[in-house]
């Protein structure tokens, strides 16, 4: 897959270590908006960091242990999207995204994201797909809602971020769901 196109002139492309510039222009413009949520965001801070940051994705990705991609929106990078944990034997994985402020609103994670699960759940045969997000995080959980996803529970002070332990909600879908939502056409 060089890239999927996601509607109206967006795509889901890989993001590889070349990109490293790329990646680091991106968070530096958008920073503020992810750091309440995502670890890599403090951490990529130039583009020796961001190159680090794509080559443990790139580690993951010839493991088969996580994969990293970015959303173009008409060629520009304004998102991504990632299976931060892969376990082929164990079937199950985890998605994370993001998106600039300005690229928000429009479906792209929503639609990346199930085009990812069919991909895990339908090519690879996994059984189980997980979204962690904070409690504090209304625009995230009104995406694991949208791909019918379940609350399992929350893990109470399980990450630590910015000086701070945080709260995470487990949210989750099986392959059953998965399939059965796709059948009625509400999920893929
Ligand atoms: C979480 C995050 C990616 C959600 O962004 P988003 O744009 O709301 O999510 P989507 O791309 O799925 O778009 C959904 C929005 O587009 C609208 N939309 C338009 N067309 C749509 C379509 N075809 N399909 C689905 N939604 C569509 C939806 O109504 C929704 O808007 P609303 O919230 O005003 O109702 C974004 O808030 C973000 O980057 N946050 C910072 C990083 C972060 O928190 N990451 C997640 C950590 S767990």
């Amino acid at each position: 897959m060089l890239s999927t196109p996601l509607g109206d002139g967006a795509e889901l492309c890989p993001l590889e270590p070349w990109q490293a510039a790329e990646l680091a222009a991106f968070t530096e413009r958008v920073r503020d908006h992810l750091t309440p949520w995502l670890p890599w965001a403090h951490s990529v801070t130039d583009t020796a960091s961001a190159r680090a940051f794509l080559q443990r994705y790139a580690d993951k990705q010839a493991a088969d242990q996580g994969r990293v991609y970015g959303i173009r929106l008409d060629g520009e990078l304004v998102g991504g999207m990632m299976f931060r944990l892969f376990d082929a034997e164990g079937g199950s994985c985890e998605l994370g995204a993001w998106l600039a402020p300005g690229a928000r609103g429009r479906g792209l994670v929503t639609t990346a994201a199930r085009r990812m699960i069919d991909w895990a759940v339908g090519v690879r045969g996994l059984s189980r797909v997980e979204w962690m997000v904070s409690p504090e995080n209304a625009p995230s959980i009104a995406v694991a809602e949208r791909l019918g996803m379940t609350h399992e529970g929350t893990l109470r002070g399980v990450f630590p971020m910015g000086g701070r332990r945080h709260d995470l909600q487990v949210w989750s879908l099986l392959a059953e769901e998965w399939r059965a939502g796709a059948v009625r056409g509400g999920s893929a």
